[in-house]
Formats: C-alpha cells, structure tokens, sequence
C-alpha cells in the first residue's frame, strides 16, 4: 500500500519537472494567387444592368421547353446550363445579368443560384465578345505539342494586335487563353466560336484569322491534312478499313 502511494507520488513529481511542450508554429504554404482578368462580381453597367430586358425568343423558348421537360418537374433547375448556353446563344454570345435573371425565372429558381453557376463556369462570357471568339488553349499539352501554343499566341497577338481578354478595335475577334478544350492529340489548337481548329503553325493560324476577317468560313479540324487524330507518319496498326460506323467511313472522308 505505501509502495504503491510512493510510486504514484514519484510518478507526479516526474511529471511537473518535465518540460512542458512548446506551443508549435505551424507554416503554411501557399501559393501565389493568380488573379482572373475577369470579375466575379456584378457591377451594373449601361450595358449590363437588370432594366435591359431579355427573353428566349420563341423559337428559343421552344427548345429551352423541350430540355427542360428531360428532368423531372421538381428538378428542372438541373436544366440551367444548357439554358444559361441558350440564352448566351441568343445574346450575341455572351450571358448578361439579364440572361441570368430570365433563366431563373423559367426555371423557378433563386437568381443567386444562377449566378453561382454562370460565375462558376469559364465559358459563360459575362462580358460582350466579338462574332469570332477565339480561344487559344495554353495548357500543356498544347504548350508542348507541334510547334506549341507560345508561338501560336503571340503569331495571334501580333497579328490582331490584342492581348488575352481584349477585342480588336473594329470588333472582329475577341481572344482569351482558355485551359484544355479535349483535342491534345491535335495540340496546338484553338477553337474559333463553336469549331475547333488543330494542329496549328503561325502560318495556318494567320490563315484561319484572315480568312475570318474577310467573312468567310475556314475548314475547321486538323490544320496539317490528318483526318483526324491518327498517327501523322502514318497508320502502323488497324490499317485495314473500319467496318463502320465510323469516322472514316463516312460519306465525307470517302
Ligand atoms: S491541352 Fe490543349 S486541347 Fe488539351
């Protein structure tokens, strides 16, 4: 019993001389921001206010319908990408607060939660862009690809002389850095509005913006005469005609 109490009294003596664990300072690291060249918040302008007034028109309205019937009555909030796309579309390709606010009034749902989105989402332009909207992809894959998307950009810069963000002053093309568009294979590559234009050299680019300024339509795809992404030295397997469906089975490719 005493053995036992001296034991337990040694071993809180033992306790309070030991040194007390110093408070910690903990790092942390962190990485520089990178600030966007974009604003996320809204700030009315003369262009850009609530008292601008936008509605799908009625062709519009019938497709925005149509999607929405996809999703469950209770759920068609689900369907506020596609019409925030739609009503992009139909303002001259880009989404102003009141494009936000009609989709949530369609849709029943809070104009913050289609502001969240339409602020989430990159290719929701909350600015106005011109009718040729260049977006120059510079991710890695890209910048390492061909003849890589740092000469592809400043071919693009020094021909329409704009920086990423800006338009060019006779309103023809808008150009933005955008990150992997899904076309690497093809790298370096750019999309111009809704096509895609790939393996691209200063050259074919200062082709393709020309012909865009004129007006006219250049062939969108590969830059180079692939098809599409097979082997450019040539096919080493699989070289026998597919039995289709597929790409080049069709009437296009013949
Ligand atoms: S990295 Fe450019 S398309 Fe993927």
């Amino acid at each position: 019993m005493v053995r036992a109490a001296v034991r337990s009294l040694l071993r809180q003596a033992t306790a309070a001389t030991r040194p007390t664990a110093k408070p910690v300072a903990r790092t942390f690291i962190t990485s520089a921001s990178t600030r966007s060249d974009a604003i996320f918040v809204h700030r009315d302008t003369d262009y850009n206010n609530p008292k601008i007034p936008f509605s799908f028109n009625t062709e519009n309205r019938k497709v925005a319908d149509e999607i929405i019937s996809r999703y469950p009555p209770q759920y068609k909030k689900a369907a506020v990408i596609p019409l925030l796309d739609l009503g992009q579309r139909q303002n001259k390709g880009w989404t102003s607060i009141s494009v936000m606010n009609h989709v949530a009034e369609v849709l029943e749902m809070p104009r913050m939660r289609v502001y969240e989105v339409a602020t989430f989402y990159t290719m929701f332009n909350r600015e106005p862009v011109a009718p040729n909207f260049v977006q120059l992809c510079t991710t890695t894959p890209c910048m390492l690809g061909g003849c890589g998307s740092d000469s592809i950009l400043e071919t693009i810069q020094k021909h329409l002389k704009v920086k990423p963000g800006q338009t060019t002053p006779d309103g023809k093309f808008t150009l933005v850095e955008v990150e992997c568009l899904g076309a690497c294979s093809n790298a370096p590559m750019m999309a111009v509005g809704d096509d895609y234009y790939e393996d691209l050299t200063p050259e074919t680019t200062i082709k393709i913006l020309n012909a865009f300024a004129a007006g006219e339509k250049p062939k969108p795809g590969p830059q180079s005469g692939r098809r599409t992404s097979e082997n450019s030295a040539g096919l080493t397997t699989l070289t026998s005609e597919p039995y289709g469906p597929g790409a080049f089975c069709q009437p296009e490719f013949q």
